[in-house]
């Protein structure tokens, strides 16, 4: 490992958020990454987003995970390296973590530290022969792994809950690809939402309570709590809709009136219906998944859905 210098004048990664906010604000289309929305009081609220019944992602991977956790552990074999993209939810990590024979450790790649220490330490009290190795990352950039792998068996890559519907297509190649490296002689499990009746898409990002609302809106929040902007809350909307030529759900925050948005003494003008677009998400289909992952290098084995087909669970193995 290289020490890490900080160079004078170099940005401090902690002003990314900054950054890329008055990037997207000067921008035509305005624009900004999910990414941001994750914030301590943004992640309390994607999980109670996940226990929506509107939101049947969460609970159908779940499931899925659940089911066929035995058949997975097979194809992973004894001592397994499990590797996570995004500490995300402990509940499902854990079961494939009881399912895998003896896995030989575990690294979680989050750009939130906190959050990983939290999950570290869980974990560490369930298994304590594993070994829990967070890594403070950010996975969209390209990213080092120790090699070899620790253990005797495979490393096998966990990346659920459809975030890689995030990603715009050339950057999910572009993560597939690095993942691809990375696990080079193992697997990557794969969670991918599947394109479906746009009702039930929109039910689930427009859901009755107001959650994902105020998901959305919390960017506009943390962007007032950590930059000292000014957005008025009231003054923008929740909007997501699905844009099926695209196969993609957009969330867009929309200006509802003219207003001007201070940002570290730079303003910035709203029309009224005007959006700041804050995510995408890509739905799939099982073949255009495939298709995607062999592109990427990997060969496509099992899939695992549900029988209404909302969800699908990819296992895609690493050439050595
Ligand atoms: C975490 C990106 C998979 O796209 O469904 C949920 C985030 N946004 N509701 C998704 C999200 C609004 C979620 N991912």
């Amino acid at each position: 490992m290289q020490p890490r210098l900080r160079v004078v004048g170099a940005p401090d990664p902690r002003d990314a958020f900054r950054a890329d906010l008055h990037a997207a604000l000067a921008a035509p289309q305005r624009a900004i990454s999910p990414k941001y929305f994750y914030d301590a009081h943004g992640s309390s609220l994607f999980d109670a987003i996940c226990a929506l019944p509107e939101y049947y992602p969460t609970r159908t991977e779940v499931a899925l995970l659940a089911r066929h956790a035995g058949e997975i552990a097979r194809l992973a074999g004894p001592g397994a390296e499990l590797v996570e993209f995004g500490a995300g939810s402990l509940r499902k990590v854990r079961l494939l973590l009881d399912a895998l024979e003896r896995p030989a450790r575990y690294l979680p790649i989050d750009i939130s530290g906190e959050h990983l220490q939290q999950a570290a330490a869980a974990l560490r009290r369930e298994h304590p022969a594993l070994a829990v190795q967070p890594v403070v990352a950010d996975y969209t950039e390209p990213l080092q792994l120790p090699w070899p792998p620790a253990g005797a068996g495979l490393r096998l890559g966990f990346f659920p809950g459809s975030t890689i519907g995030n990603f715009d297509p050339a950057q999910a190649l572009r993560f597939l690809r690095m993942a691809a490296r990375l696990l080079r002689g193992g697997a990557l499990l794969l969670g991918a939402d599947l394109v479906k009746d746009p009702a039930v898409l929109h039910a689930a990002y427009n859901d009755a309570a107001g959650v994902t609302a105020a998901f959305n809106l919390n960017l506009l929040a943390r962007a007032n709590r950590e930059l000292g902007a000014d957005f008025d809350l009231e003054g923008f909307a929740h909007g997501a809709f699905y844009n099926s030529p695209l196969r993609r759900i957009e969330m867009h925050l929309v200006s509802r009136r003219t207003q001007q948005v201070a940002l570290d003494g730079r303003a910035y003008r709203f029309a009224e219906g005007e959006t700041l677009h804050t995510e995408n998400s890509y739905k799939f289909t099982v073949d255009g998944l495939r298709a995607l992952a062999r592109e990427a290098g990997f060969s496509p084995g099992p899939v695992w859905t549900d029988p209404q087909r909302l969800f699908s669970l990819h296992w895609l193995s690493a050439p050595a």
